[in-house]
């Protein structure tokens, strides 16, 4: 909890720290006059003139010049149509012009969508959780194979944003979005946390299960393999082949590691959230698919965008090997989906989630303008879609308590 005290402990004096304090909560503030000009707090020193006189110094070696030559394009001003997602010789750091819109509402959107774990109620989870007979042991084997993958899964991505794909989008209206990206993923991996730490479960073993448990590490080596390449410090892109690569990461992510590794669990804590079972933890699933969908959804945009911009880099043979990537990971998935569910189980068995998991899969070839490879397969979970556009003031479950304070535990007392 943020508390003003502390916030203030390291910049403000003793002495003149009490009666420079806002007003504790409920006390109103006395309204300064428009032009009142606030006061020093009084006497100070100022830096020791030897450190003074080198920081001028320094300063007035600074060249202005060098340093704005060492922009792309030199000082010129930026142009829409100098913008591009790849490969762009434009100053990265100017964030106007927009040329892509969809990336900077899709920055506000997410923004809009802000939420934090601990807003989440978990009693109810803890109490069934603990009780002996509160779940069965396939229920609880989900819940603990949907938390070992995910608790990792979303550094994964995260890790794959900063260190292997951040420098290469070269927009910054797409970075902005990915820095929210970042942030998002962080949240989902302390939501994760959030949940093992309120069960009480055995953090070893969750935190390891994306390497110990076969079909969970499966999908995790497959989605690090694409972080790889990229997150080499001599990587560029300009090439075609490493133009491909870095589509290859872009499929990779988006489309498999957020487009399908993230279905079966978040289907199966979902329909357990309906049956009115660890609705906290389903609660928390909710907001994070919320969030995915609209993570899956720009890269789909910035895989198309780059399409257009680039179509020699989309030929026959890329289509085909990017179509097999696709299957590889829906076959991943469908492992998993029978590791997790040996019975039948909350109203669904493997082979109902292999046909949502063929039917996912052809949505995600034809977002990127793949032909589809499991004609006619069908959504037996339509709920899920309902959960996916649910907003959050419409929360699903009903698990959150009344009262808090939206942005967080902000005290001002
Ligand atoms: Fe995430
Ligand atoms: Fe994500």
């Amino acid at each position: 909890m943020l508390n003003w005290d502390e916030f203030h402990e390291d910049t403000i004096d003793d002495n003149s720290a009490v009666a420079e304090q806002p007003a504790a909560a409920g006390a109103p503030e006395p309204t300064p006059a428009p032009d009142a000009v606030a006061e020093s707090a009084g006497a100070y020193q100022v830096a020791d003139e030897d450190r003074m006189a080198r920081a001028k110094r320094s300063l007035e070696e600074l060249d202005v010049a060098a340093g704005l030559e060492e922009l792309e394009m030199g000082a010129a001003r930026i142009e829409v149509d100098d913008k591009q997602m790849i490969n762009a010789r434009a100053d990265l750091n100017q964030l106007v012009p927009f040329k892509y819109e969809w990336a900077w509402q899709k920055y506000l959107d997410g923004s809009a969508n802000h939420w934090m774990p601990q807003e989440v109620n978990m009693n109810a989870d803890i109490a069934l959780w603990k009780s002996a007979e509160g779940l069965t042991a396939d229920e609880r084997r989900i819940v603990e194979r949907s938390l070992g993958y995910f608790s990792t899964a979303d550094s994964l991505v995260a890790n794959n944003l900063v260190l292997a794909l951040y420098r290469l989008i070269t927009n910054p209206e797409c970075r902005q979005y990915l820095l929210r990206q970042a942030f998002e993923e962080a949240i989902h991996t302390h939501a994760y946390q959030y949940c093992v730490e309120s069960l009480g479960m055995d953090e070893g073993e969750v935190f390891n299960m994306y390497r110990e448990v076969p079909s969970v590490a499966a999908k995790s080596a497959w989605s690090l393999k694409h972080t790889q390449s990229l997150s080499r410090p001599d990587f560029q892109t300009g090439t075609p082949e490493t133009d491909q690569e870095l589509l290859r990461n872009l499929i990779a992510f988006y489309c498999v590691t957020e487009g399908i590794f993230f279905y079966c669990g978040f289907s199966q804590i979902l329909s357990m959230g309906r049956r009115n079972k660890m609705t906290g933890v389903a609660e928390q699933f909710q907001y994070i698919l919320r969030d995915e969908s609209m993570h899956l959804n720009f890269g789909v945009d910035m895989i198309n965008q780059i399409k257009i911009e680039n179509p020699h880099l989309w030929t026959p043979e890329f289509q085909d090997e990017v179509t097999q990537m696709i299957l590889e990971g829906t076959e991943l998935e469908i492992a998993y989906a029978r590791d997790t569910m040996p019975r039948g189980v909350l109203g669904m068995n493997a082979a109902i989630m292999e046909e949502y998991l063929h039917f996912i899969c052809n949505r995600r070839l034809a977002q990127i303008g793949l032909k589809e490879q499991f004609p006619g397969a069908q959504n037996p979970f339509p709920w899920m879609s309902e959960i996916i556009d649910l907003r959050k003031e419409k929360n699903f479950f009903e698990t959150r308590v009344t009262e808090y304070q939206v942005g967080g535990a902000l005290s001002w007392d």
